[in-house]
Formats: structure tokens, C-alpha cells, sequence
């Protein structure tokens, strides 16, 4: 069974590189997997807003927000470049960075 895909999705801050698995739907599960901490309060289901990431490089490779993605946007006035993680599907060439905590 080939459970590598050879895409890699790069993290910033470190640790950086993560491959991408063919069981991963979504940029969060390969945060999760990988052991990157992501907020997911809702549990991938997007409602909560705790995975907002940033893409720095990928951009235009990620295409459109889809309809759960597209309506907390709205709400919350996300820049084009703030993505829910666990509703962005997973192409290769994304480096994101990582929100800092509020504290
Ligand atoms: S985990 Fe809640 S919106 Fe993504």
C-alpha cells in the first residue's frame, strides 16, 4: 500500500516540512498527523475558526474557498490569504504559516 504521496506542505515556524499522506483531506490533517499543534475546537467541521492559518506560498495553486470556508470569511473579514485549515484541500508548493497564540 503506498501511503506517501510525494507532496510536501511547509510550516512555518519550524518544524517545517511535512509529507503529505493519501489519507490527508485536508491541510489540517497533515498538521495533525505530522504532530503540528493547530487549534481545531470544532474538529475539522468549520465552525470555529481555531485552525486559521496563513499561506504565504501556494496561493494561487489553492483555489476558491468552498461554502462553510466562504461564509465565516465573510463574517469574520478574513484576508485572502487566512485559510481555514481544515477546510483547504492540499496541493503541493504551500508554505503556511502558523498563527501565534494569543495569550
Ligand atoms: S477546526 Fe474549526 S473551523 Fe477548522
Amino acid at each position: 500500500m503506498k501511503a506517501k504521496s510525494g507532496i510536501y506542505i511547509n510550516f512555518l515556524p519550524a518544524p517545517g516540512e511535512a509529507m503529505v499522506s493519501h489519507k490527508d483531506h485536508c491541510i489540517l490533517d497533515v498538521a495533525l498527523r505530522s504532530g503540528i499543534p493547530i487549534d481545531h475546537t470544532c474538529g475539522g467541521n468549520g465552525t470555529c475558526g481555531t485552525c486559521l492559518v496563513e499561506i504565504v506560498q501556494g496561493l494561487e495553486n489553492l483555489g476558491p474557498r468552498n461554502e462553510v470556508e466562504a461564509e465565516m470569511a465573510e463574517d469574520r473579514g478574513f484576508e485572502s490569504h487566512e485559510r481555514l485549515a481544515c477546510q483547504s484541500a492540499i496541493v503541493d508548493g504551500l508554505t503556511i504559516q502558523l498563527k501565534q497564540k494569543k495569550t
